[in-house]
């Protein structure tokens, strides 16, 4: 089955949806059409040319202190720059206490971005070329028993849409793809963790999903022919999704902004659905 996208409507629920949370569990992406996030006139030029030191994928802001990295311009443009980002952080909270009220106070927001640069321009190793399909995995960040969750939204001023693909279901492309992971080693994760190459100890979920990230990405074969679906995300929308389940492939579009939100598997309402889980019953064993 392809990820299906469902559009919420102000102020309440889908047509025919029992619940907003088992639709995204279930590998949804939640597009809502018309949330408003204004911008200021001073604000405006975030959207007509990059304020980014160009040397990142994107600007962002990180914890508490919220210090801005990768961004360009006058001291006070970076500073109206972090207080947009700031502003989205609220945005998406807001979102989700409203939509996605059981997830409240126990998602964990983590960094929230600024990308102003155009997808099909940038010319990277195919590691890193996010047009190919691929569920999120992080080398240096192991996530544990955590979710990806992600709030996007097209900032851009020209009317050009976000254009993604978005793939298969997780359970039948793993079905394609396990079989084919080096096994998992926990003397080498030990060793990445002291060496610092990893934030912290990478589980066994964590070094299967890389693999799956980069053998997805590696397979031609299959980014050609596997089911797939181009969806158009146009300016002022937002959408909602988890990253490391929905199969996704970001293809055009430039200004969007980002925020990164992490849940516990366990505080999912069907814990059952977490790529975690779908692959431990396909191996017939919980993870390391
Ligand atoms: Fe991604």
């Amino acid at each position: 089955m392809i990820s299906p996208i469902v559009s919420v409507p102000r102020p309440g629920a889908p047509p025919g949806a029992t619940s907003l949370v088992e639709a995204l569990e279930g590998g949804a992406v939640l597009m809502f059409p018309d949330l408003d996030f204004p911008f200021s006139a001073f604000e405006e030029r975030f959207v007509e040319r990059p304020f980014a030191d160009g040397k990142a994928k994107n600007v962002n802001i990180r914890g508490e202190a919220a210090e801005l990295r990768g961004a360009a311009g006058t001291p006070e443009e970076q500073e109206a720059l972090r207080q947009v980002l700031l502003r989205y952080r609220a945005f998406a909270q807001g979102l989700i206490d409203r939509y996605l009220p059981a997830y409240t106070g126990k998602l964990t927001l983590a960094g929230t971005s600024y990308r102003p640069f155009d997808v099909d321009r940038r010319k990277l190793s195919w590691r890193r070329d996010d047009t190919r399909l691929h569920v999120d995995a992080f080398p240096s960040n192991p996530i544990g028993e955590k979710r990806i969750l992600r709030v996007f939204r097209n900032i851009n001023p020209n009317g050009q849409p976000r254009h993604w693909r978005v793939g298969e279901d997780f359970g039948s492309m793993a079905d394609k793809f396990l079989d084919r992971l080096p096994g998992y080693s926990p003397l080498s994760a030990k060793l990445l963790a002291a060496l610092r190459i990893t934030k912290a100890r990478r589980s066994e979920y964590d070094h299967l999903m890389l693999h799956l990230h980069d053998a997805l990405k590696q397979d031609m074969a299959y980014q050609e022919s596997a089911p797939q679906a181009d969806v158009h995300f146009a300016p002022g929308q937002t959408w909602v999704t988890f990253s490391d389940l929905v199969m996704h492939g970001a293809m055009g579009g430039q200004y969007m902004l980002e925020q990164t939100a992490y849940l516990p598997v366990t505080s999912q309402a069907d814990a059952a659905k977490s790529p975690q889980r779908i692959l431990a019953a396909k191996l017939g064993r919980p993870l390391r």
